[in-house]
């Protein structure tokens, strides 16, 4: 992406953030046109993008992103943020189909609960594209873009590993045997994303349970128990509240597996108010690389995070909105993983990589995603 491109999608974001502050319940959204002299391609179509909420960087960042994509290759947004309230998502996308748009871009909030409109979408020939959450239960989803979300949650368990000094830099175990007292806060149920981090993640650790390596003193080791509804940073902080106050009395908590960044600082958040300081502050991984979370990572507060470049994201649902507009069928990369229930859903999978303190800056500022002074501050410029 070239450094103009960049500091477009810059602006974008700040102009979501703003549309943001105006409304009390972090729903709300923008309509454009297309830009004068713009792609011609496009002429006259719009796109529809729903994001699921703007409380988290990264779904501001996205649909930024998408927007900026979208209106250089000469097509009109609609794009919504629905307050992470499923009655609103379903009420904007029923509007976009009302007012005709030309191809759908969905990042769901609860990936069974838009059966309805994908059928009405289906009724008028709209293509639908699911953006990084998979849309279940209907076989009316063309095509799905997102990152490979097992392979996400297989990174969040090494590092895990590796910042106990269980594996090496090199994924080689060391011969450490612990035990480790660490405790796993997965992402929310209804999110089909967050079941995938999670099997990947114990595919990796499950045999460090099995052998002793890591001891999860709760017994809170399925799914059932340890989702937290909503990705809630504030529901994780207070679960990890109640593990100080039930478990950790006596013992030292030494881990956390957390599933993205608002669960990591809601644990951290707990952890210092229990007493723990920058010196034994467990390992805590976590996703998204947001920049409150990538300054604590440079100051230690947290151990890792996973980065999920949104721009090329957003470039490849911009991409496949374009094939399918055109008539024809995006190229998916993986035709086996992602059963919505219905068919087979044809993905493009994107591949993520592991934040720590010594390759934030190369990652993170190097390539231009932040600028230094907003891992600095841990907030927008
Ligand atoms: C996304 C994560 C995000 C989480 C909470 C997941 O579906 O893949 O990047 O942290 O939702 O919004």
């Amino acid at each position: 992406m070239s450094m103009k491109r960049i500091l477009s999608v810059a602006t974008i974001a700040t102009m979501a953030v703003a549309l943001g502050a105006c409304s009390g319940d972090g729903a709300g959204g923008q309509t454009s046109t297309p830009p004068e002299g713009g792609g011609s391609a496009g002429e006259s179509k719009t796109v529809g993008v729903a994001m699921p909420e703007q409380t988290l960087e990264r779904w501001q960042a996205d649909g930024a992103a998408v927007t900026q994509g979208l209106e250089a290759a000469g097509y009109a947004v609609d794009l919504q943020f629905a307050g992470n309230d499923i009655p609103t998502q379903q009420e904007q996308i029923d509007q976009m189909i009302t007012k005709g748009v030309d191809v759908l871009i969905l990042a769901s909030i609860d990936g069974a609960s838009l059966s309805t409109q994908l059928d009405a979408a289906e009724a008028s020939g709209i293509p639908v594209i699911a953006y990084d959450r998979l849309l279940t239960g209907s076989p009316n989803v063309d095509f799905y873009v997102t990152f490979d979300n097992f392979a996400v949650g297989q990174q969040q368990g090494t590092s895990l590993l590796a910042g106990l000094g269980v594996l090496d830099a090199e994924g080689e175990a060391t011969g450490e045997e612990g035990p480790f007292m660490v405790e796993l806060f997965a992402g929310s149920p209804d999110d089909n994303n967050a079941k995938f981090f999670f099997d990947g993640a114990m595919s990796v650790l499950q045999p460090y349970i099995d052998s002793g390596v890591l001891d999860v003193a709760s017994g809170q080791t399925d799914f059932g128990q340890v989702a937290i509804q909503g990705w809630d940073q504030a529901k994780a902080q207070s679960r990890m509240d109640d593990l100080l106050t039930s478990t950790y009395q006596q013992e030292q908590i030494q881990g956390i597996l957390a599933a993205n960044d608002a669960l990591a600082r809601g644990a951290i958040t707990a952890l210092q108010g229990g007493g723990y300081g920058l010196e034994d502050i467990p390992v805590v991984t976590g996703q998204d690389a947001e920049l409150a979370s990538a300054k604590w990572i440079a100051e230690g507060w947290q151990y890792s995070s996973i980065f999920k470049d949104t721009r090329k994201l957003a470039d490849t649902a911009v991409d496949s909105a374009t094939v399918l507009l055109e008539g024809g069928e995006p190229e998916p990369n993986d035709t086996e993983t992602y059963d919505n229930g219905m068919k087979v859903v044809p993905s493009y999978l994107l591949e993520s990589d592991v934040v720590t303190a010594e390759n934030l800056s190369a990652l993170l500022v190097d390539s231009g995603y932040y600028s230094q002074s907003e891992v600095d501050s841990g907030s927008s410029d």
